[in-house]
């Protein structure tokens, strides 16, 4: 039985206690937050003991930390855990410099042990499926479309907060430049341009990615939108054949031209499992007990980091291709 920790008792951190608990592999032996209250409700949930501060949860004892805590902290947080000899799962986004990003993933591999990032939208059965159609060798998947367009700047009220978040890009575009390698494989230049349209920072972005082969992408976000349907859709075009995402509720493709097109709807799954979280409990916890590799990797969170910087790099300079 693994001995968790759970480091922030807020809307993740309560997911990620419950989804450990019903998992079977782990028990939550603690808890903490910065908010003592937080710490204690879901502490009492779990019959777990209650922290004031991460330093004392990460001293009692335990064989994993789950860190869910703001943007900013999670970096820190996790390399504390690490260097106590823990496994450690990180919300997203990994870090929010790459600075500090190569620093984290040096302390897992320095301390052998697992690190964890919170990527769920690759467990997702949505985006688990539209891998597997155009990783098809008749597909030939040439170039992808993701607009993510949403109301996420109000929504928590630190969400503008750099300080906390580290920016838009590592709170939310994050999860769609991994899904765009994700599905298409590893982009090798970005160029990206961005505005401050309705927020003191920046709100929007349009970026192109260029893959290996001629291949190419582009991810349109931004945080101002009104939250209408659709806000979040991936397209991936190959050989005569397309697949359209929708949200996390669906998608249809169509095998080629002239053909029947298909479709299929996860709408109605729990929460947990339409969007990921449940599966990548699953995978994480096979992969401490087996030693192989997770689709969840620190090596995953790390480049999400770097392909933010290129964007951040590129749009600093107007739109000027950059290396990955
Ligand atoms: N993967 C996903 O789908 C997904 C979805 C939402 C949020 N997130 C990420 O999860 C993280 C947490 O988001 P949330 O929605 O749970 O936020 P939240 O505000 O609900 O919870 C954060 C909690 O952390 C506590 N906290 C802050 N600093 C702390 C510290 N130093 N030590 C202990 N506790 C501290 C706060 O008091 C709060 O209870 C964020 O990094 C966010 O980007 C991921």
């Amino acid at each position: 039985m693994i001995k968790i920790g759970i480091i922030g008792a807020g809307n993740m951190g309560r997911l990620h206690a419950s989804l450990a608990a019903r998992g079977g592999a782990g028990k939550v032996v603690a808890v903490c937050d910065q908010d003592a209250s937080r710490a204690i409700a879901l502490a009492a949930e779990h019959g777990a003991a209650a922290f004031g501060s991460a330093d004392e949860l990460l001293g009692s004892g335990l064989d994993m930390a789950f860190v869910a805590v703001p943007n900013t902290q999670h970096a820190p947080l996790a390399r504390k855990a690490l260097e106590r000899g823990l496994h450690v799962f990180v919300e997203k986004p990994f870090a929010t410099s790459e600075a500090d990003a190569e620093a984290l993933l040096e302390a897992a591999r320095q301390g052998g042990r697992r690190l964890f990032v919170g990527l769920n939208r690759r467990f997702a059965p949505v985006y688990a499926e539209a891998r597997r159609l155009a990783a098809a060798p008749e597909f030939k998947a040439r170039n992808i479309n993701i607009i993510q367009n949403d109301g996420d700047m109000r929504n928590p009220p630190w969400a503008t907060d750099i300080g906390l978040t580290g920016g838009f890009l590592y709170d939310t575009t994050v999860h769609f430049l991994d899904m765009a390698e994700f599905l298409m494989g590893p982009i090798a230049e970005i160029s990206a341009v961005s505005s401050k349209a309705f927020y003191p920072i920046e709100d929007g972005f349009a970026i192109l990615l260029q893959f290996s082969g001629g291949r190419f992408g582009v991810v349109s976000s931004c945080g101002y939108a009104s939250w209408m349907s659709p806000f979040e859709r991936v397209q991936v075009v190959g050989d005569h054949r397309t697949l359209v995402t929708e949200e996390l509720d669906g998608l249809r493709w169509s095998p080629g031209l002239g053909t029947v097109i298909e479709a299929r709807e996860y709408a109605k799954l729990p929460y947990e499992e339409k969007w990921g979280y449940a599966q990548m409990h699953a995978h994480m916890f096979a992969a401490l007990a087996s030693g192989k590799a997770a689709l969840n990797d620190a090596e995953v969170g790390a480049r999400t980091i770097r392909l933010i910087a290129a964007c951040e790099r590129s749009a600093a300079s107007g739109g000027a291709a950059v290396a990955v």
